[in-house]
């Protein structure tokens, strides 16, 4: 394959995002794009190239990959159509909304030997998080405390929208929920309470996880919080250690018992590499040329969904939830 062409389904900010990175990429080329609205398909083909396609279909004839950047609930169907098509999928989060949903997209993913499935956890990439991974790996974890919120649910406007997101833990919390797996490993069981504020959804959650390896964590997640510096942290505490991760940014380690830390500094990163998702594309471009693994499966993005589903049932029912 000379390069490998790219088709992007829903031309908004996730859609652009990746477009200027697979734009630069010798490996790739920008061929087909397809958004409900027209206009914005054309807007983004001014600045990366691309056939402005009237359908879906019509996408999907034109590229090897879909990169699927439409809002929550429209990723099952659009992936769906996609494999069946024999193309390679690049999926955002959420995987899918809902574990009927998700089961469905995932087994159609895994029966298609010759093609990738990759889903949109670009966290597992950030450099900040990345480097807790490998910090850990030298070490043994014992509990951790865990935060992710958000500003507001308003922009985009559908973010405050629970039949397009899915839920506030749809559309933000699950990057976290990812992040818990990736670095501390499976779940056992989880304790859950949420309340509703400002938004028509459950907006609050507290929630406590405890893993396979015995590893427990606390995690708070509010969606009208503020956007006060850091709207993430994962802290994280080993014998007589703690690492601290603020957003993107930077990363605290303390060890032994006198106050002193280092700091692992990412601030000079330009966003799209400090977030992980030039690092992203570059793993599924390397999964379809050289047949590397890829990095974040179908199977990772229906356990992100069950995590999200297991919440809401754990608050609903007031029961723990054993995996
Ligand atoms: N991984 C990340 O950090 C990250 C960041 C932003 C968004 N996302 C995800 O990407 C997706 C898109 O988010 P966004 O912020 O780009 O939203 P957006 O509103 O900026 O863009 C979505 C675009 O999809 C189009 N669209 C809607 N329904 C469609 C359909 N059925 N077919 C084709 N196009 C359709 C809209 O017209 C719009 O242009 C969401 O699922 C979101 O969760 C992930």
């Amino acid at each position: 394959m000379d390069k490998v062409r790219i088709g992007i389904v829903g031309t908004g900010y996730a859609g652009n995002l990746h477009g200027r990175i697979y734009a630069r990429e010798s490996r790739a080329e920008i061929s087909a794009l397809y958004d409900i609205v027209p206009e914005r398909a054309e807007k983004t083909a001014k600045t990366i190239g691309g056939k402005v396609c009237g359908s879906r279909e019509e996408l999907i004839d034109n590229c090897d990959a879909v990169i699927v950047c439409a809002p929550n609930r429209t990723h099952k169907d659009i992936a769906i159509d996609a494999v069946n098509a024999g193309k390679h999928v690049f999926c955002e989060k959420p995987f899918s909304i809902g574990i009927e949903d998700a089961g469905t997209l995932r087994d159609r993913a895994n029966a298609s030997a010759n093609t990738v499935f990759q889903v949109g956890h670009n966290r597992r990439f950030a450099p900040v998080y990345a480097t807790l991974k490998e910090l850990l790996s030298a070490d043994t974890a014992h509990s951790a405390h865990i935060k992710m919120n958000r500003g507001e649910l308003k922009n985009p406007v559908w973010t405050g929208d629970v039949n397009v997101t899915g839920g506030f833990l749809y559309e933000t919390t699950i990057h976290l929920f990812d992040m818990m797996r990736f670095q501390f490993g499976e779940i056992a069981e989880l304790v859950a309470y949420g309340s509703q504020h400002e938004y028509p959804e459950l907006d609050e959650f507290s929630v406590i996880f405890k893993f396979k390896s015995g590893f427990h964590c606390t995690f708070a997640s509010s969606s009208d919080a503020s956007w006060h510096f850091p709207f993430e942290r994962i802290e994280v505490f080993c014998h007589h250690r703690t690492i601290m991760t603020e957003e993107m940014e930077r990363l605290f380690d303390s060890q032994g018992m006198d106050p002193n830390f280092e700091t692992k500094s990412f601030h000079m990163l330009e966003k799209e590499e400090k977030w992980g998702y030039v690092q992203e594309d570059r793993a599924f471009l390397d999964a379809i040329i050289d047949g590397k693994p890829v990095p974040v499966t179908a199977d990772d993005g229906f356990k992100s969904v069950e995590l999200v589903e297991s919440v809401y049932n754990a608050i609903k029912s007031g029961e723990r939830v054993t995996f």
